[in-house]
């Protein structure tokens, strides 16, 4: 694991990995990796927390391995099982000595990560794991050692680097959060989303990543049941270019507007209150935030000659509606209820094992 001496280099090698964090997420991962702590992530489903913990094993060059939790997950499938069919074999062909050995034994990720010194382990959606499992995995966290009856203690030479995730669903418990550090990601400002757009889908146009992404925005502010994510914000920005559209238009919003709303309810209420008086607003504050982009607003080289991304600390803009940029604002536009904040729970469904979820909301 290549060390990092100093926040800024930290930043600039996510950066390269086209992954933009603000100064707390990246003082936050710096200690991580110094302090050799879990790090626990917490915030609204697509913000980037399972990405942190890819990027952070492409930019370390260390393997990632990842366990996805969901209700009812067990030792057997986070830390390792016995291989009943090749034992059988083995007990028919009347070799019954070594069946509890190294050779049967199925590393889950747990113990995988012991395996691989420096490995970066992410732990994802914990809060869809089942209290006990909480507990279980308080444990390994504090020795990074686990005890298989059959073999004795698997230790990690060098412990991983640990990333835990959490839609919040659900609390974590106290004890869990004793022995990590902890950072909660908010959706990004303007500003940033528009970087993020720019570094990872450099083909579209900066005028389209900018109302993308203020139409976006704007959404953020309505007391939606599922609010778009970055990942969204992205796949709307590219149903457009796709479509061979270098701007937002209403008939194209409309037919595509499922790329970002995955609710039926949401659906119905953003077209209800009218698409065009939302898509002028984003074209307007797009060309603000154009206009106003100094110098560090500019892409930045990209590594390796791949595609520019934005600067790394953008701050949000001012909303539209002349509040502080992360406070909500009191009156909805275009006359909706008042705003809540966003809901805590919106993505508890279970998931399959190993199933491919990779953290989209
Ligand atoms: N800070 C960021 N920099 C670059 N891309 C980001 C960032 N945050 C989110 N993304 C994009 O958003 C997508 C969704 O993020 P993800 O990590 O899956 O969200 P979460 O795990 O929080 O639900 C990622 O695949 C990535 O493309
Ligand atoms: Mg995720």
């Amino acid at each position: 694991m290549p060390g990092y001496d100093s926040i800024e280099s930290l930043r600039t090698a996510l950066t390269q990995q086209r992954y933009l964090v603000d100064d707390g997420l990246a003082t936050v991962v710096y200690l991580t990796l110094k302090l050799k702590k879990p790090l626990l992530v917490e915030g609204e489903p697509g913000v980037g927390k399972t990405e942190l913990a890819k990027t952070l094993a492409a930019a370390t060059g260390q393997p990632l391995i990842r366990l996805q939790c969901y209700e009812g997950i067990d030792v057997h499938h986070a830390l390792y099982d016995w291989d009943y069919p090749r034992q059988l074999l083995q007990l028919r062909a009347g070799g019954a000595s070594a069946l509890y050995s190294e050779e049967f034994l199925i590393r889950r990720p747990l113990l995988e990560a012991l395996h691989h010194p420096g490995a970066v382990l992410l732990i994802d959606e914990l809060d869809r794991a089942d209290d006990e499992f909480e507990a279980f995995l308080l444990e390994f966290l504090s020795d990074f050692q686990v005890t298989i009856p059959e073999i004795g203690v698997v230790e990690a030479k060098e412990p991983p680097t640990v990333v835990i995730t959490s839609n919040r669903t659900r609390d974590l418990h106290e004890a869990l959060k004793r022995r990590c550090l902890y950072h909660w990601i908010d959706h990004p400002g303007l500003k940033r989303e528009v970087a993020i757009a720019r570094a990872r889908l450099p083909h579209v146009n900066e005028r389209l990543a900018s109302q993308v992404c203020a139409f976006v925005q704007d959404l953020r502010w309505l007391d939606l049941y599922r609010s778009p994510g970055v990942g969204e914000t992205l796949d709307w920005a590219e149903s457009f270019h796709v479509l061979g559209r270098d701007s937002i238009d209403s008939a194209t919003a409309e037919q595509t507007l499922g790329t970002l709303l995955k609710e039926r309810d949401d659906l119905e209420r953003v077209r209800t209150q009218g698409l065009d008086a939302r898509i002028q607003q984003a074209e307007e504050l797009a060309g603000k935030l154009q206009q106003h982009a100094g110098p560090d607003a500019r892409p930045v080289q990209p590594p390796h000659g791949g595609p520019p991304g934005g600067p790394p600390d953008a701050r949000p803009v001012q909303p539209p509606h002349g509040g502080p940029p992360d406070a909500r604002p009191v009156q909805p536009p275009h006359g909706g209820a008042p705003v809540q904040p966003p809901r805590g729970a919106p993505d508890a469904r279970p998931v399959q094992p190993h199933g491919g979820t990779d953290g989209r909301p």
